[in-house]
């Protein structure tokens, strides 16, 4: 199973399971494992879901019609391009199953539920390797090596995963064009949090893009997202899409989250603060390397005299405060954790904690 490392999880964000374990209630667990947007969700978001639960004896709308305008709308696109899911992950699987690509590339270091679908429908994966020199997003000469390989399907991210960087939109669009007609999935699950635009609009016959609000608009445990891809791919996808996959509640949700323009901003600018803040704090630990990110996460390589990262999480965890160990993210390298940016007490707490525990 792709990255899987016995006794490490595949995800983060397992804030119930440990507050089970430690019998604390799940609020009391800091879960910075999970980049999950500080401010939680927008202003006034409970009173619309709990509106609409008054409504939830009705099947809710079967592929999330009026959502789906509204997206088209968001992104100037006809209806036709978009298909709305229950998490950009269940249409990583559903891109998969319908598609049925024999060889596909993943770039690494990426979120393991690319991985896992491919294989899932059966593709062979290339796993092209990108370099730490690079803040692990795709240069040229790691294209030619996924091209080289003739898949059918290639999944990269905007920005990327555990790193944070924004990779270089040239190499991006030249991947796209040189893999036609091969199919590039590109991952914006964290874009909204960096002052980049969407390539939503654009009009490339190759091109997919997959976008998340669980992150951004804090509705993780809701879950949505959605996909914009040209008419004729979004209308292979749509063949295949369960009915009714995206329940009530969550189209709600997202028709609410789509005009909130000004709670958008603020939380770019909050996070921006946020994340400056918090990678000088981790900075100053003794032989911690942060690397320089767009987004709400800070991936930190750790070296001499620091701790080893499974120590370190083990007794973060011990706490109730959780941090992600990367060693099953392929590529990253050894001693790295990927920690989310969160509210400016908390990340002030995560830090004192680390300090405390970072030499014995
Ligand atoms: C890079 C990346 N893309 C996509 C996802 C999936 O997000 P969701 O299924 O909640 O939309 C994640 C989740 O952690 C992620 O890290």
């Amino acid at each position: 199973m792709a990255g899987k490392m016995p006794g490490l999880p595949e995800h983060g964000g397992r804030a119930f399971e440990v507050a089970r374990r430690l019998g604390l209630p799940a609020a009391r667990i800091l879960d910075f494992s999970a980049n999950i947007n500080p401010l939680g969700p927008p202003p006034g978001l409970k009173r619309v879901v709990i509106r609409a639960l008054s409504e939830i004896g009705n099947y809710p709308e079967p592929h999330a019609e009026p959502l789906r305008a509204a997206l088209a709308d968001h992104h100037a696109v006809e209806p036709s391009r978009v298909l709305v899911g229950n998490g950009s992950t269940a249409l990583f699987y559903l891109l998969c199953r319908a598609l049925r690509p024999r060889r596909a590339v993943v770039f690494e270091p990426a979120f393991s539920e690319y991985a896992r679908a491919l294989t899932a429908a059966g593709a062979r994966i290339s796993r092209v390797v990108t370099h730490r020199g690079r803040l692990f997003c795709p240069d040229r000469p790691r294209i030619d090596q996924a091209l080289k390989s003739e898949p059918d399907l290639i999944f990269v991210a905007r920005p990327v995963s555990p790193g944070g960087a924004l990779p270089d939109g040239a190499v991006l669009a030249e991947l796209i064009k040189r893999a036609a007609p091969a199919v590039v999935v590109l991952d914006e699950a964290f874009l909204d949090f960096t002052p980049q635009k969407s390539w939503a609009g654009q009009k490339d016959k190759n091109l997919i893009v997959t976008r998340s609000l669980t992150k951004f608009f804090a509705l993780t445990g809701l879950r949505l997202g959605y996909l914009v891809g040209p008419s004729k791919l979004v209308a292979r996808l749509n063949a295949l899409d369960e009915p009714w996959s995206v329940n009530h509640l969550a189209q709600k949700a997202g028709l609410y989250c789509l005009d909130q323009a000004e709670y958008a901003a603020r939380t770019r600018r909050t996070v921006d603060r946020l994340r400056l803040r918090l990678a000088a704090g981790i900075e100053a630990l003794p032989g911690a390397q942060v690397y320089p990110a767009t987004a709400n996460y800070l991936l930190t390589r750790v070296d001499e005299p620091g701790p080893t990262v499974p120590k370190l999480a083990a007794r973060l965890e011990a706490e109730g405060i959780l941090i992600r160990d990367c060693a099953n993210f392929r590529g990253v390298g050894p001693n790295h954790f990927r920690v989310a940016v969160r509210r400016e007490a908390e990340n002030r707490r995560l830090v004192a904690a680390m300090r405390k525990r970072w030499i014995d």
